[in-house]
């Protein structure tokens, strides 16, 4: 396979531990341009450790890491950055009281002679990239802060593109999220895999990864429960896999053991109709 064949991003046998915590155990994936890759999995289940390892925040201890064929061994988010990864986190590192368009260049200044702020055109640039992916900004004026929790994101994405990401890794993007935003959000996943990056997409929602993914990673305790194409899973079967569908199907087989068949059977219902994501 030559380094362009090569997917954008690939991690085999990848493991971790924070002193005896087993954050990560032979976990691998791969993200290649225009596709999205979802990484799912409970609290604790190891999906940021697996992406700060990926946006170069963390060091693996065992297994491979490799961007487009190549072996990396990132020392920073800085690193990873050159290489064309940018990482959106849960908490976004904003400046609330800061404008719009602020934000969008912010560390990434654009300035004209002696200096001066370029102001005018980070403006029309910050209004004309949202516009492109489908958010008319009132006023790129207002302060970051007065915009929604879905539109945050959709700036911290919108700015990641435009300073030339080829991949694109989003943490929770739509954890904090009611319905109508976490739709925006994964409209904006959509608009970014069309133009061609590679996304990981790190979600506990399988309603919020099915539509929009195309391989999935399910994480539980530190281990791979399963990556699967979107040909090769439904999406029952993808909500099942996450622990908390199978955690509350293995409760009912215990309390059919037991011999309360009610309750067991009003649990298998919950088990399968189960969203896992009540916030
Ligand atoms: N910096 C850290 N130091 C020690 N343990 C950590 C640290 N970060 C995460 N962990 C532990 O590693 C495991 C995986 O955590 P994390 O990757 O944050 O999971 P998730 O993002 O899926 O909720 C958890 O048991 C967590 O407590
Ligand atoms: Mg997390």
């Amino acid at each position: 396979m030559s380094a362009n064949d090569a997917p954008l991003i690939k991690l085999s046998g990848i493991g971790k531990n924070y002193g005896t915590v087993i954050a990560l155990r032979d976990v691998g994936l791969e993200a290649s341009a225009g596709e999205v890759t979802c990484v799912l999995g409970d609290n604790g289940a190891g999906k940021s450790t697996l992406i700060k390892v990926v946006a170069g925040l963390h060091r693996h201890d065992t297994g491979d890491y490799e961007v487009q064929g190549e072996p990396v061994a990132f020392a920073s988010p800085r690193d990873a950055l050159d290489r064309g990864i940018a990482t959106v986190y849960q908490d976004l590192a904003v400046v609330p009281l800061m404008p719009v368009w602020r934000n969008f260049f912010l560390g990434s200044e654009k300035r004209k002679g002696f200096g001066r702020l370029d102001v005018e055109f980070m403006r029309s640039t910050t209004h004309g990239e949202m516009a492109a992916m489908g958010i008319d900004l009132r006023d790129v004026n207002q302060p970051i802060g007065t915009l929604s929790g879905g539109e945050r994101q959709c700036v911290a994405i919108a700015r990641a593109v435009y300073f030339g990401a080829k991949a694109l890794v989003l943490d929770e993007p739509t954890a904090a999220l009611g319905v109508k935003q976490a739709g925006v959000v994964l409209r904006y996943i959509v608009q970014a895999r069309e133009r061609g990056l590679a996304v990981i997409f790190i979600t506990h929602n399988p309603h919020h990864a099915y539509p929009v993914g195309d391989r999935f990673l399910i994480l539980n305790r530190g281990q791979s429960l399963g990556y699967h194409t979107k040909e090769e899973i439904g999406r029952d079967e993808l909500t099942a896999l996450m622990a908390g569908g199978r955690e509350l199907e293995e409760l009912a087989h215990e309390l059919d053991a037991a011999g309360s068949p009610a309750t067991a059977g009003q649990l298998t219902k919950e088990a399968k109709s189960l969203d896992p994501t009540d916030d």
